[in-house]
């Protein structure tokens, strides 16, 4: 128990990342980087128009700045809830929005135009009605296409969106105008509807309770208008990006085996893409390993209290937690336990998302590793315990000497298959945006538009590792048998 603390104490100390002492102050910015020229990733960084008009203000006013990625829909609430200064993400001045944050001056000028395939029969926005339309969660696009023509089908990002469309899963995307220029620039199948939505102007928002840095940033940014400078950045990445597509476009083959080869290239190889699927794999690992101790000594605790309660009719009160605990844990979906440690638990504090993951995942295993030994305990002969205690162990030596090892050879298929199933469940911690491995084949597949490639190897490299913690428990079985 004593180590475990230390363990933890540990992983704390580790991703808070240590105490770094600077003396200029943070502006925390959000933004969800799917949405070129805006924001978007290039060689692991996040750049475009929005993060580089924060980067000029901040560093003018004094501030270091740091960016954070996450769903377009949860930007506001972050500066709304104080979790982030600035939100920059290409975000139109609405009068919903308005109530919940304050907007600076806006910077442009936008409106939401619509995709189809060059194939599409649709010729004209009114012809909408009837044909399924992509969107991105939470955006005016969501909105209008909602309010306007019909039920869309919401994405998490533009990309993944245009992917659909690009697939043949659906008829149409509606998305602002210059992120849809850019994807349809590097997808030669599809065209842009003529005549655009609606009309709509961006601009940043800051907390209503910041009306010093609204200010501050307000007279920065008129300043960059007059100059001429945020005209240059704009230019600058609509140029960047055009390119960019151009280059993504590049890679079509007419032969199947040229195909092969040059999605290849597009997915892994341009730009390192495969350090997407690196990073992911390690954080996947990492969250897999603390995790499952975290379980083993939640599992093993509530085990041995409720057995011993079950045997001997002490610890009724620790029993009970326990069952709640079981209960609650076993009773609800591991994604939602995530989201409510992320956004309950610790919604109030900055904290490292792969330590929210461990502590999430590690109390979700502990409920199913607790029954699991459970079961192996109740499974020992009761004639076991009445040995050991006749000849002089106390209960708890009795547990630990007697009943526990060969409990735990019992159930160490039930255990493996626990493991497996916890190193596959962590796949769903890119619902609180943090980078995993099926995060890192999503990453890909929002700047290729293509589904093959990333999501095959991200299958392939789940597979290996199962395969691997298969044969490790395997060796473990045996060597336990040997034993004996
Ligand atoms: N302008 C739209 C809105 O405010 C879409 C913005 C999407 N931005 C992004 N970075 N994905 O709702």
């Amino acid at each position: 128990m004593k180590y475990l603390n230390l363990l933890l104490l540990a992983l704390v100390i580790l991703f808070s990342g240590g105490c770094k002492e600077e003396k200029k102050p943070h502006l925390l910015m959000v933004t969800n980087a799917t949405f070129p020229p805006y924001e978007y990733v290039e060689k692991q960084e996040i750049v475009g128009i929005d993060p580089e008009i924060v980067r000029i203000v901040a560093e003018r006013l004094g501030y270091v700045l740091e960016i954070k990625d996450m769903n377009f829909d949860s930007v506001i609430a972050a500066v709304q809830t104080g979790k982030a200064h600035i939100a920059a993400s290409g975000i139109t001045v609405t009068e919903e929005r308005k109530k919940q944050v304050n907007f600076t001056v806006p910077y442009v000028i936008a409106e939401q135009l619509v995709i189809v395939r060059k194939d599409s029969k649709i010729q004209n926005c009114s012809e909408l009605k009837n044909v399924s339309i992509g969107v991105q969660h939470g955006t005016t696009g969501d909105t209008y296409v909602t309010r306007n023509i019909r039920e869309p089908e919401r994405f998490s990002n533009a990309p993944l969106a245009v992917a659909a469309l690009n697939a043949g899963k659906i008829d149409a995307v509606v998305i602002d105008a210059e992120p849809a220029k850019v994807f349809v620039k590097q997808r030669p199948q599809l065209r842009l509807l003529p005549e655009a939505l609606t009309y709509e102007e961006y601009a940043f928002a800051i907390s209503k309770n910041n009306k010093v840095l609204l200010k501050k940033f307000n007279a920065e940014l008129l300043k960059m208008k007059k100059s001429g400078e945020l005209e240059r950045i704009i230019r600058h990445f609509k140029d960047a990006t055009s390119a960019g597509a151009d280059a993504n476009a590049a890679y079509v083959s007419d032969t199947f085996w040229g195909q092969v080869k040059s999605s290849f290239t597009l997915n892994f190889i341009k730009d390192r893409r495969y350090i997407y699927l690196v990073d992911g794999l390690l954080n996947t690992l990492l969250i897999t390993f603390f995790s499952l101790l975290i379980g083993i000594g939640i599992g093993f605790t509530v085990a041995i209290i409720r057995s011993t309660a079950d045997q001997t009719g002490k610890l009724q009160f620790l029993n009970l937690l326990c069952k709640v605990y079981l209960t609650i844990i076993r009773g609800t979906p591991v994604v939602v336990q995530l989201l409510i440690i992320y956004f309950v638990v610790f919604g109030a504090v900055d904290i490292d998302k792969v330590l929210v993951a461990i502590i999430a995942f590690g109390i979700n295993s502990g409920a199913y590793v607790a029954e699991i030994i459970r079961g192996g305990i109740m499974s020992i002969d009761k004639g076991q315990m009445e040995a050991g205690r006749s000849l002089g162990l106390s209960y708890i030596q009795s547990m630990r000497l007697i009943i526990v090892p060969q409990a735990f050879k019992n159930v160490l298929p039930a255990l493996g298959n626990e493991f497996i199933v916890l190193l596959k469940e962590t796949s769903v911690a890119g619902y609180i945006a943090l980078h995993d491995l099926t995060k890192g084949g999503d990453i890909i597949r929002s700047q290729t538009y293509d589904a093959f490639f990333p999501l095959i190897a991200v299958a392939v490299i789940y597979l290996a590792l199962v395969m691997m913690l298969s044969s490790l428990l395997g060796m473990l079985e045996k060597r336990l048998k040997r034993n004996e």
